[in-house]
């Protein structure tokens, strides 16, 4: 591994605006990638209340920042205050990620392809003809709802405790070209048998709790849970009992940020030692 060169008066800051955001494994992740590659670069973490968002991107554009970051309460604040938006940034509508150009921000949103590229890698699940039932309706749906229909699916069933909001993401989710979306109540999706099942709810986020039971789904194929802590999940124990393919939310965060380091620096990211970062950062955090 090469070492990252001392901070000096050449060093490129990057880094992540959140609120709270000291919790975040990103620069653990981030600071590693540089350090292998040898880029003079370094990747900090700033706490931004949502009112001062506009004053801390003026600034941080000024001063040349190369790359943010966005994370609660910024992914849809931020878009107003960008100079371009990505297609996938305007489909999703929400950004995770901006890079610096003298005319301004440009936004995207990684989590999408974040989420493509650990289905992919962890699970070696392919898109094509399969249908998919999403639970929940937020921010995070939304971006794993289009990587999917962009990655081909043949259908997306959308399910969420508040119906509304399924049936606004599913309109949304329509007006992008791809398969067909559908939204469908939780108490209908036992004998769903999709392929696939997505938990974008925070349902097992440390409550014990799981937002379905997964027997009577009939999951053909696998289930991806989006929490990475805990690192399992009581639906994820189902999956894992009825012998279903499975992963948790650790490959999301993971490609996200792979995705979003090819964004900034144009450079192959080093995804095993960033993965070895991330899972460092958490067992930290945990212990
Ligand atoms: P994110 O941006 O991470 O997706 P979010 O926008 O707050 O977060 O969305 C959280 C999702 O979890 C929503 O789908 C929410 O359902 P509602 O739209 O009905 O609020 C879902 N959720 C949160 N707590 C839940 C609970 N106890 N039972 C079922 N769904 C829940």
């Amino acid at each position: 591994m090469t070492a990252r060169p001392p901070i000096d008066g050449e060093t490129r800051i990057y880094g992540i605006l959140g609120h709270p955001v000291r919790h975040s494994l990103s620069p653990a992740m981030h600071n590693a990638a540089f350090e292998a590659l040898g880029l003079n670069a370094v990747y900090l973490a700033f706490p931004v209340a949502p009112e001062r968002l506009p004053e801390a991107l003026a600034g941080l554009a000024a001063a040349e920042v190369l790359g943010l970051n966005l994370t609660v309460p910024h992914k849809t604040a931020v878009i107003p205050l960008l100079s371009e938006l990505t297609p996938e940034a305007r489909a999703i509508g929400a950004v995770n990620t901006i890079r610096h150009t003298p005319a301004g921000w440009v936004g995207t949103n990684t989590d999408g392809m974040g989420f493509m590229g650990a289905l992919e890698s962890d699970l070696h699940w392919s898109a094509s003809g399969k249908q998919v039932l999403l639970l929940g309706a937020g921010g995070s749906a939304r971006a794993v709802g289009w990587s999917l229909l962009a990655a081909g699916i043949e259908r997306l069933v959308i399910a969420n405790r508040t119906p509304k909001r399924a049936e606004t993401l599913a309109r949304d989710l329509a007006a992008n070209p791809g398969g067909a979306v559908e939204t469908l109540d939780l108490a209908q999706v036992p004998g769903a048998e999709p392929h696939l099942l997505v938990n974008t709810t925070t349902v097992g986020m440390g409550d014990g709790q799981s937002p379905v039971a997964l027997a009577p789904i009939g999951v053909r194929e696998a289930v991806v849970d989006i929490i990475y802590a805990p690192p399992s999940t009581p639906l994820l124990a189902q999956a894992k009992t009825l012998g279903l393919a499975h992963a948790n939310g650790m490959g999301m965060l993971l490609h996200q940020g792979v995705t979003a380091f090819h964004f900034w620096t144009g450079k192959k990211p080093p995804v095993e030692i960033m993965r070895a970062a991330l899972e460092a950062g958490l067992s930290k955090r945990e212990s």
